[in-house]
């Protein structure tokens, strides 16, 4: 077999691997996962990789309620809006960049929030 053939086998090989790599993630994303990426969370906040936008996600169902997560991811600024504390503070101190209300329904919440408490 020629060289180039060779390396053309070999690069075939590869693409299909990483195809069936990619697929394989596909697959074993959650449904809170999929809800992340659908309002579009991940722009603007990472679980465990440190800030971005808004803050890192990690443990944050260990730090508030789930009732307060599901009003502020709801609306956040209704949530400031009514006095909470906490939702004035983290407001103040991510320079005032505000996050935008979701409209998520109740599974899509359930398996959101799931998916954060789950998160290592
Ligand atoms: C445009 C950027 C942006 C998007 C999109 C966004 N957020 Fe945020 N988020 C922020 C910012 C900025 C803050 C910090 C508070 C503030 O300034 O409003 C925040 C705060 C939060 C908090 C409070 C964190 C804490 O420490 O209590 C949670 C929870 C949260 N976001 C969850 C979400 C979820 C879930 C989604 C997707 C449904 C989402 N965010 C989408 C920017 C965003």
């Amino acid at each position: 077999m020629k060289i180039t053939q060779l390396i053309f086998l070999l690069c075939f090989i590869f693409s299909i691997s990483s195809c069936v790599e990619a697929e394989r993630k596909k697959i074993t994303k959650s449904t809170g996962q999929l809800v992340f990426e659908k309002y579009n969370c991940k722009s603007c906040h990472t679980i465990g990789r440190g800030k971005l936008i808004g803050p890192d996600l990690k443990g944050v169902t260990n730090k508030r309620e789930k009732v307060w997560l599901e009003k502020w991811i709801r609306n956040p600024q209704e949530l400031i809006e009514s006095g909470d504390t906490i939702a004035i503070n983290i407001y103040n101190e991510y320079d005032q960049s505000p996050m935008l209300p979701n409209d998520l329904s109740e599974i899509e919440m359930e398996e959101l929030i799931l998916y954060l408490s789950e998160k290592k």
